[in-house]
C-alpha cells in the first residue's frame, strides 16, 4: 500500500509517500523556523498563511521524488489533531481534496501517535515489538503512552503544563540563546564542565494534584515552575560569561533529561514493555537518548529511536502510522474537522 501522507499541524509544512508503513519513497519538509525565529515563538497567523502558500509545491514535490506519480498514490493521510487549528485545516482540506479528486480513500491521523510509528522509518532490521512504552517529546507535548499495537494507545502520563520543548525554548529566550532553544540548549551544554553550581527542580507532580484525573502522578511531570525557577536562580546567580551559561544550559537540560528518564524508569519497571519508543522533537537531544540508553540497559529492553530527520515533524510518519493501519478511515474520514487538543488514543 502506497500512502501519500500530509502533516501541518505546526510550523513544517510537509508531504510524504510510504510504501507499506515503513519504506519512505521520498518526504519534503518545508520548515518555517526562519519565519518565526524574531519572534522567538510560532505565530498561529504566520504560520497558516505559509502552509497555504506552500503546501501544493511540498505536495507535488512529494509526489514527484517517489518516482510514482498520482497514479502510483493507494490512500491519502493526513493530521488532524493536535495543533493549530489554523495549520491543521490547511492540510485536512488539502487532503480532503485531494483524495476526492484522485478518487482514493482518505486516513486521518494523530499526530502524537504518528511520532510513536517514526521509529520505525527506513528501519526493516527494527522488530516491530508490542506492548511498547513510547516517549513522545516536542515543542507541544510530552507524554508516556502505552502502545499494545498501532492503532491502540492510552496515556499513561504527561506533562500537566509546559511541554519539554517549551520549557528549552523558554530557557533559551530568557538566556538570549536563540530559537528552537531545545537544540541551542543542548550545544551550550555540551561545553560545560558540570560543576553543579546551579541547580534546578525535576518538576515532579504530588499525587493529589486535581489534574491527574486517571494520571498516574509519578508518570507525570510539572515543567512550568522550572523557567520560573531559572529567573530567580539568574537574578541571585547572574550568569554573565559564556561559561556560565553553560553551567546553566547543563543544569537546566539535566533537570528536563532526568525527570523524562526518571518517569521512564518507573513505567518500565514491572516488565510490560517490550521496548522504549522515543518520538518528537526533543528525542533528538544526546543526553536525553544517553539517559534513556541507561534506563533500557538496565531494564533489558531495546531503546526505539527514529532517524534524525523522522524526530521532528514530518509526514512520514503520518503516511507510515496510516500504512500499518493506524488513523480513522472511510466516511468518517471525510467527515473530520480538526481536534487542535487531540490526545493520544482518544479519535477525536
Ligand atoms: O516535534 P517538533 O519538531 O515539533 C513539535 O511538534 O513541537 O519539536 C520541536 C521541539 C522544539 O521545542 C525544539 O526546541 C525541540 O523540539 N528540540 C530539542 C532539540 N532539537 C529540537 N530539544 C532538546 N534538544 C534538542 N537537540
Ligand atoms: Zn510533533
Amino acid at each position: 500500500m502506497i500512502v501519500l501522507g500530509i502533516e501541518s499541524s505546526c510550523d513544517e509544512t510537509a508531504a510524504a509517500v510510504v510504501k507499506d508503513g515503513c519504506q519512505v519513497l521520498s518526504s519534503v519538509v518545508f520548515s518555517q523556523i526562519p519565519l518565526h525565529k524574531p519572534y522567538g515563538g510560532v505565530v498561529p497567523e504566520i504560520a497558516s498563511r505559509s502552509h497555504l502558500e506552500k503546501i501544493s509545491e511540498v505536495v507535488n514535490e512529494a509526489v514527484e521524488r517517489s518516482g510514482l506519480g498520482w497514479d502510483g498514490i493507494d490512500a491519502v493521510a493526513v493530521t488532524y489533531g493536535p495543533g493549530l487549528a489554523s495549520s491543521l485545516i490547511v492540510g485536512l482540506n488539502t487532503a480532503k481534496g485531494l483524495a476526492l479528486a484522485l478518487k482514493k480513500p482518505l486516513i486521518g491521523i494523530n499526530h502524537i501517535e504518528a511520532h510513536i510509528h517514526s521509529v520505525f522509518l527506513d528501519k526493516p532490521e527494527i522488530p516491530h515489538v508490542y506492548p511498547l512504552l513510547a516517549l513522545v517529546v516536542s515543542g507541544g507535548h510530552s507524554a508516556w503512552i502505552e502502545c499494545l499495537r498501532p492503532g491502540s494507545y492510552r496515556i499513561l502520563g504527561q506533562t500537566l503544563d509546559d511541554a519539554a520543548g517549551e520549557a528549552f525554548d523558554k530557557a533559551a529566550k530568557v538566556l538570549g540563546l536563540g530559537y528552537p532553544g531545545g537544540p541551542v540548549i543542548d550545544q551550550a551544554a555540551r561545553r560545560a564542565r558540570g560543576d553543579g553550581s546551579y541547580k534546578f527542580p525535576k518538576g515532579r507532580v504530588q499525587p493529589d494534584n486535581p489534574c491527574l484525573g486517571n494520571l498516574r502522578s509519578e508518570l507525570c511531570v510539572s515543567f512550568s515552575g522550572l523557567k520560573t525557577s531559572l529567573m530567580h536562580t539568574l537574578k541571585k546567580q547572574p550568569a554573565e560569561t559564556p561559561e556560565a551559561v553553560a553551567e546553566v544550559a547543563f543544569a537546566y537540560q539535566e533537570a528536563i533529561v532526568g525527570a523524562l528518564a526518571d518517569r521512564c524508569a518507573i513505567a518500565v519497571s514491572d516488565g510490560k514493555y517490550k521496548a522504549l519508543a522515543l518520538g518528537g522533537g526533543v528525542s533528538l537531544n544526546k543526553r536525553l537518548r544517553e539517559a534513556l540508553q541507561t534506563v533500557c540497559s538496565d531494564a533489558g529492553i531495546p531503546l526505539l529511536l527514529a532517524e534524525p530527520k523522522y524526530c521532528g515533524d514530518n509526514a512520514a510518519m503520518i503516511a507510515g502510522l496510516a500504512g500499518v493501519g493506524g488513523g480513522i478511515v472511510g466516511a468518517e474520514a471525510f467527515e473530520l474537522d480538526v481536534v487542535p487538543s487531540l490526545q493520544a488514543g482518544e479519535c477525536g
